[in-house]
């Protein structure tokens, strides 16, 4: 079988390959998956780039991709929720990756049963924002019908399933987006729309609940500004939280130099009374299975900005690349592509 392997780190379009590999036997707890679908993450190109290295380093080679869609065609001895002929939908860990395969061998509880009312290709657009969504507004922030919500980056792959999930919660959000994405960001389900191209949200007088940062470096701080008493910044690009270190497993020095990055973010919540947090999103087949219904309820669908053949990995790694996205970039094999 195939898979595109990052053989060494460095620009994505020189140090990944389409190669012949072994096809994998399931181990005990393992389902062997054939890939009819994959998308793909910024974190792909940056895990490429090597920019992760002190957080994750990588057993290269690897077959890199964490989103995948497909049918189960084998099951390790201890698997119990799935049978050869399932269709699922996966997010693997940072380990492993994989899913930019045309098979590969994943967890069961990194698994789910795919929404019966998408594609491959839809059906793989959805583990890593969806669960990102739900580890930081819901599991972290304690998000409720009701409140506030600022979503930057509306239009991406995180952002279209985040004001998607806001408005079937109940919770009123306003997105930050290009003018060009306004009106299908409001589509989604945004009470509003600051486009940053003709206005900074920062000139506002409007106050949240939360801001869910998908931007960033001076975006991170500002964040605290714009917040109701005893409000949260989730964050997904600014500096660790203080239970980051734990979750990758940081040694002393690691643990050194993410205190002296954080600390400007850390004091300014904690002199303001705010929460911060700063995670990375984990496999986990329950939350799947709940992205799973919403989806099939047609409270939240998925958004594909655009699809490339399996052999066209490159192409997709660059549309990703280029920022401009609207939803999610996705790959699927050439017999999905016929059909
Ligand atoms: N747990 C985690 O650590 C985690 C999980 C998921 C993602 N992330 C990170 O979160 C970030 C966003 O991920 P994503 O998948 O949503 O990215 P994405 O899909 O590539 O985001 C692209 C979107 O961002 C919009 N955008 C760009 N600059 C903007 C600005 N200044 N203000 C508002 N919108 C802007 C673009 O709209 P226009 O074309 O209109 O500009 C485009 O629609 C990435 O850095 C990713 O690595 C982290």
């Amino acid at each position: 079988m195939q898979a595109w392997m990052l053989e060494r780190y460095g620009d994505p379009q020189q140090v990944v390959s389409l190669r012949d590999v072994g096809s994998p036997a399931p181990g005990r707890e393992e389902v062997h998956v054939r890939i009819d679908a994959a998308s793909i993450n910024p974190i792909d190109l940056k895990l490429a780039q090597g920019a992760l290295r002190s957080v994750q380093r990588l057993a290269l080679p690897i077959c890199l991709g964490f989103d995948a869609a497909g049918e189960v065609r084998a099951c390790g001895d201890a698997v119990s929720r799935f049978r050869p002929g399932d269709r699922v939908f996966l997010r693997s860990d940072r380990a492993t990756l994989g899913a930019f395969a045309e098979a590969g061998c994943f967890r069961e509880d990194w698994v789910a049963a795919a929404p019966q009312s998408c594609d491959a290709g839809e059906a793989a657009s959805l583990p890593l924002v969806g669960l990102t969504v739900v580890q930081g507004l819901r599991e972290r922030a304690g998000l409720q019908s009701g409140q506030s919500l600022l979503v930057h980056a509306g239009s991406g792959g995180v952002g279209t399933f985040a004001v998607q999930y806001a408005r079937m919660m109940g919770i009123r959000v306003t997105a930050t987006c290009s003018r060009r994405n306004a009106e299908f960001v409001e589509s989604l389900g945004a009470e509003k729309v600051i486009c940053y191209d003709e206005q900074d949200y920062r000139s506002l007088s409007d106050r949240y609940d939360c801001v869910f940062d998908m931007l960033g470096e001076a975006h991170t701080l500002a964040a605290f500004d714009l917040l109701r008493p005893g409000g949260s910044v989730v964050s997904i690009a600014g500096p660790p939280d203080r239970q980051f270190a734990d979750q990758v497993g940081a040694g002393w020095l690691l643990r050194q130099a993410i205190a002296f990055k954080s600390r400007p973010v850390w004091r300014r919540a904690e002199s303001g009374g705010y929460r911060y947090f700063r995670y990375l999103t984990e496999p986990h087949a329950g939350q799947l299975g709940e992205i799973a219904g919403w989806v099939d309820a047609g409270d939240i669908r998925p958004v594909i900005d655009s699809r490339f053949a399996f052999a066209d990995l490159k192409q997709a790694l660059a549309r990703c690349a280029s920022g401009r996205a609207r939803g999610k970039v996705v790959v699927q094999s050439a017999e999905m592509a016929a059909t």
